[in-house]
């Protein structure tokens, strides 16, 4: 067990770095030592309501040369995550690293044996893990509450109008799946315990009229490893408030996101709802960025392995990867992906 305060960067100063910034600024484990990004004006921001002694840089070698750098959270545009991974875990630096890890197989893999040559601590940005209720999903699931799972489905919604370019475009975006809709498929499988075998995935033709180069909206039918059937859906465009809800529907029971049907409970008529905070919005003020960040911090100091490190992280992508092949080539993937 480490004893001194692990010193964090935090590199990419924008929208999602105000969350985890406040959440290590609350870890006594920790101390956030610099913040990096491409103009010093938005690291200076980013400091800005903190009383701290943090060093700016506007370059990633130079921040990973700090010595005061323990650890680095990466909260840059989608597309420089793979390779910021390699770089910072070469350089012998722990990992927060927001989803997506990676925007292809190759760019993954590639992430993966740099984080297993150097036996760095990683955490991915599958924030929605320490929701309340995910929790208590994965714990009613875990005491065999809802019996043999036989369905499982996933959504996410999410349209946001001030979304960042980057994730506008094909090649700094990903997909609806990489932006968005793996929170969902991450969140099922955490709660589910279950694996997925196969997906069959279809894309709406909708996203130009919102400024997006891709199809924002697909929907697939899955087929999970214990032989239970679900469907994902994704959208971030649309006239919908933000949506995230799970399914799962078992031999003794039924949950739909707080929404509960218990065999246990015979006198239950009704769905009765868990009293618990869900995934309810999109804004980074109301994630448990303050969840994760203290497993991080307790991952780094114990050695522990983190529920969601790099490689667990790693079976999400190969999910979405697998959906947007199958949308691309309309025929059914068989996962894990070779
Ligand atoms: N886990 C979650 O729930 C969650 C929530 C939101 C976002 N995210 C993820 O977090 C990442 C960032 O999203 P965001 O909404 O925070 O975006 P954002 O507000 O645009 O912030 C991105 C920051 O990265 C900086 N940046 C851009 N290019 C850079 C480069 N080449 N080198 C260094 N810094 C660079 C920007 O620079 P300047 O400001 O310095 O110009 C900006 O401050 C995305 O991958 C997104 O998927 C995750």
């Amino acid at each position: 067990m480490r004893e001194s305060a692990i010193g964090v960067a935090i590199w990419g100063a924008g929208w999602v770095a105000s969350g985890h910034i406040k959440a290590f600024v609350a870890n006594p484990g920790c101390r956030v030592v610099a913040v990096g990004s491409l103009r010093e004006e938005s690291c200076r921001a980013l400091l800005a309501p903190y009383s701290l002694d943090a060093a700016i840089y506007t370059d990633f070698e130079r921040l990973l040369d700090d010595p005061g750098v323990d650890a680095v959270a990466i909260c840059t545009p989608n597309q420089l995550h793979a390779a910021e991974t390699v770089k910072a875990a070469g350089a012998g630096k722990h990992l927060l690293i927001e989803k997506p890890v990676a925007l292809s197989l190759e760019e993954l893999r590639a992430a993966q044996e740099a984080v297993r040559a150097s036996g760095v601590t990683t955490v991915a940005g599958f924030v929605v893990r320490w929701t309340p209720l995910i929790q208590s999903l994965k714990q009613i699931v875990a005491q065999d509450d809802l019996g043999r799972l036989f369905m499982a489905n996933a959504a996410y919604w999410s349209y946001r109008a001030n979304r960042p370019d980057f994730q506008r475009a094909r090649a700094t975006a990903g997909s609806p799946w990489l932006v968005g809709g793996a929170h969902a498929i991450d969140a099922i499988r955490y709660v589910s315990g279950l694996e997925v075998a196969e997906v069959s995935a279809f894309a709406a033709p909708v996203g130009a009229e919102y400024g997006y180069e891709y199809d924002c909206a697909h929907a697939a039918t899955v087929r999970w490893n214990n032989g239970a059937v679900g469907t994902f859906t994704t959208t971030i465009v649309g006239h919908t408030p933000y949506q995230f809800d799970l399914d799962l529907v078992g031999t003794r029971g039924a949950a739909r996101n707080k929404r509960l049907y218990l065999d246990r409970l015979p006198s239950e008529a009704e769905f009765f709802e868990l009293p618990v905070a869900g995934q309810d919005s999109s804004d980074v003020v109301q994630h448990a960025f303050g969840g994760e960040i203290d497993h991080f911090i307790d991952c780094i100091r114990t050695g522990r392995r983190s529920h969601v490190d790099l490689d667990e992280a790693a079976i999400d992508h190969e999910i979405c990867f697998a959906l947007d092949q199958s949308a691309r080539d309309h025929r059914p993937v068989s996962l894990p992906l070779a």
